[in-house]
């Protein structure tokens, strides 16, 4: 194990999915294919317990997210326990769910920032990509609303074939919504994404457009609002440090109170602790998951000797595992990995077809 691995960093940021219960379908959802039902949920006093937990692990700031967070009636309480544990609270909504009566008890409760998703600049295609009629003109209203009660509003895009020409568009409704912040993620393929990626996949030349436009864009937005963009790992040389390298920074709680490196862990052959049996100094500390992949003993060539172990920690583990079978195997974006091929065959964007939606028991079709 390396000296770095063998200093425990502290973590900084906190995932805590409340639930995974969601009306939108979007095909690129991050939760996993399996969702945790209801039943299963945590109730308000363990994420009080969890909050104050983290906040003694060094845990600064909570993302309140789901699922849609406005599924769980005890927000309002989970968002002021968050308060009390002295984090910092950031609510991650589709807009659907939080009306305005709502969104000013979650201000009042302590709520810090929100962060809202939006599927495209046009209404019709943002709707079909979420799988929810109405639910653009919802968004719209939870960002005026957010705005006109003076908390700082992030708006979420994640960009995929079927939006990714309208990058522009997109940041000035974001500008017009009132939000200081916007940021590009390009789909992640794993969980629902990897399940629709013939679907979602962009042609490299689309990905390439789209990142030739930012630059100027943030010439002409600069000074009034924050454009992060990331770059789409699979037209990338290297790979990105997959959540600033596994087990480092931050920890994602699921809805039954499983402790996770990173919200698509679940896909690993990896043994997950519980809050419900472990406090999370313990589970970051000593659990097997966390300790899987932290720092970079576990590595294989040719990561084990590139000089750039420390900075990329070998790219995503969860891609990794879901493109060659071996999550201790380099991120396949990585030009130097063996399996580099794999990504040079699927980043031409070829395929087309109809989006598997999330859903809690069933998936459906449409396009
Ligand atoms: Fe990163 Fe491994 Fe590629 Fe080096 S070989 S750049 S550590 S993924
Ligand atoms: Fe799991 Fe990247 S999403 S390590």
């Amino acid at each position: 194990m390396s000296a770095e691995a063998a200093t425990l960093q502290k973590p900084l940021g906190l995932l805590a999915e409340l639930t995974h219960r969601c009306p939108l379908g979007c095909p690129y959802c991050s939760n996993p294919v399996e969702l945790e039902s209801r039943t299963g949920e945590l109730d308000t006093a363990t994420w009080a317990r969890v909050f104050r937990e983290a906040a003694q692990l060094g845990v600064l700031q909570v993302h309140l997210s789901g699922g849609e967070p406005g599924a769980r009636r005890d927000l309002v309480e989970i968002t002021k326990a968050a308060r009390d544990a002295g984090l910092y609270s950031n609510l991650i909504t589709s807009g659907v769910g939080i009306n305005t009566d709502r969104l000013r008890e979650l201000a009042d409760a302590g709520l810090d920032h929100v962060q809202v998703s939006i599927q495209d600049s046009e209404p019709v295609s943002a709707d079909t990509i979420a799988g929810y009629e109405g639910a653009f003109e919802r968004k719209r209203t939870l960002a005026k609303d957010t705005v006109q009660l003076g908390l700082p509003l992030t708006v979420n895009m994640v960009v995929h074939r079927a939006n990714i020409e309208r990058v522009e568009e997109m940041i000035e409704l974001a500008l017009g919504f009132g939000a200081s912040r916007v940021e590009i993620a390009h789909a992640q393929y794993y969980g629902w994404a990897l399940r629709n990626r013939d679907a979602l996949m962009p042609t490299r030349k689309q990905a390439e457009r789209a990142a030739e436009k930012l630059v100027p864009l943030r010439e002409r937005y600069r000074g009034q609002i924050v454009i992060d963009a990331v770059a789409p790992d699979y037209h990338a040389r290297y790979p990105k440090a997959c959540v600033g390298g596994w087990g480092r920074r931050s920890l994602n709680v699921t809805p039954s109170g499983r402790v996770l490196p990173c919200h698509a862990a679940e896909t690993l052959p990896l043994e997950f602790w519980n809050v419900r049996e472990h406090s999370l100094a313990e589970i970051w500390g000593r659990s097997p998951a966390f300790q899987a992949f932290r720092g970079t003993g576990w590595m294989q060539e040719p990561c084990k000797s590139c000089s750039r172990r420390e900075q990329d920690f070998g790219g995503c583990r969860c891609q990794a595992f879901a493109l060659t079978g071996d999550a201790a195997a380099a991120d396949p974006v990585c030009h130097l990995s063996p399996h580099h091929h794999l990504i040079e065959a699927l980043s031409g964007g070829q395929g087309a077809g109809e989006y598997v939606y999330r859903r809690m028991n069933t998936s459906t079709s449409a396009r």
